[in-house]
């Protein structure tokens, strides 16, 4: 798998982004999260990630093999500051499968870990940074499959069953299995005890970044907030209407089902948000907000029809980003 480029060694993988096409929010747990009754749809937008291991690197037996991370925007904007750091869901996910399998090595009697050499990692984001569309996710999901196959690389030996790959990828974020998964699932937990919905009948999708930031946890207090005395917002965790859409293929059905429980938080938290999801449901089949937002999705008929949203979401509003793609999207895999 490994790409012998100018005598470095490159390994490549990517991951999609998703979108939610139910999330029902019920009770707060014990640990601080909501859990959650899901769908989660991988849209054909991927983050591509590259271990790069320079001809005569330094190996090292302890400590991070990561000598640095280098992100690239696919849009115009400036990256945020600080993305490259250790914090980088990317670098922690380098990080975690050389260390599990460090661990499974000194486990195994007789057998000692070997050195690695030092690895930069880059990354090329196309997905909203922060827009509820699990790019980071996915940067991590790309990033543990690219490790695994660096990590048999270096050593020549088999790392093992990638069934380990779940419980990593679940330890980096409650998005991380999704991202690794694909397809159509549905979550429950956090969103990452996954079954899998084996439909592949193709949607399209426009999404819109209405540049403005909402946190996650702002927008799930919000909804504790509005709940209090309004039992309207009771939790909708019955995702039947969108997994019968998925069956059938058709839009329409599926537009009429989408549904979000954090559209009410964000709609009242940033009123930008509002305005792009009034657009949508003007324009398209129908607009949602993508996970806890800020992305507004707008669901269309067809490719012709999303690449006629994207056009005039670009008229009416300028500033914003916005893209067009395909969903189901495959999981992670090589590049
Ligand atoms: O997953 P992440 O760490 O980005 O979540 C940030 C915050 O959003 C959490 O600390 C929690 O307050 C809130 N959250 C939640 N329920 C979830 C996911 C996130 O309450 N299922």
């Amino acid at each position: 798998m490994a790409e012998q480029m100018a005598q470095r060694t490159v390994f490549t993988a990517s991951a999609p982004a998703k979108v939610n096409l139910h999330l029902g929010v019920g009770e707060r747990m014990w640990d601080g999260y909501h859990e959650l009754t899901t769908v989660f749809q991988a849209v054909d937008r991927r983050e591509v990630v590259r271990l790069v291991v320079e001809p005569g690197a330094e190996r090292t037996r302890l400590g991070s093999v990561v000598e640095g991370i280098s992100t690239r925007w696919l849009f115009d904007d400036t990256l945020p500051e600080n993305i490259d750091t250790p914090k980088n869901l990317a670098w922690r996910a380098v990080d975690v499968a050389v260390s599990a399998w460090r661990m499974n090595c000194d486990a195994t009697a007789g057998i000692i870990h070997p050195a690695l050499p030092k690895l930069r990692i880059e990354v090329d984001k196309s997905v909203f940074i922060a827009g509820g569309m699990a790019g980071g996710s996915a940067d991590a999901a790309a990033a543990l499959l690219a490790a695994h196959h660096y990590i048999e690389h270096f050593w020549g030996e088999p790392v093992g069953a990638w069934h380990n790959t779940e419980g990593l990828a679940r330890g980096l974020g409650a998005d991380v299995p999704f991202a690794v998964h694909g397809g159509n699932a549905v979550g429950r937990g956090r969103g990452d005890h996954l079954r899998a919905l084996p439909s592949e009948l193709p949607f399209w999708w426009v999404f819109v970044n209405p540049a403005t930031t909402l946190s996650t946890a702002e927008c799930f207090a919000k909804l504790d907030q509005l709940r209090e005395g309004n039992p309207e917002l009771a939790p909708q965790l019955d995702p039947s209407r969108v997994t019968d859409a998925l069956i059938t293929g058709n839009p329409h059905e599926l537009a009429a089902g989408l549904h979000n429980d954090l559209e009410m938080p964000a709609r009242l938290l940033r009123p930008a948000i509002g305005e792009v999801l009034d657009f949508g449901n003007a324009y398209a089949l129908r607009a949602i907000v993508s996970g806890s937002g800020p992305t507004v999705a707008m669901l269309c008929e067809g490719e012709e029809h999303a690449l006629a949203v994207r056009s005039r979401v670009r008229e009416v509003f300028p500033g914003y980003q916005a893209f067009a793609c395909g969903g189901p999207a495959h999981g992670v895999r090589m590049a």
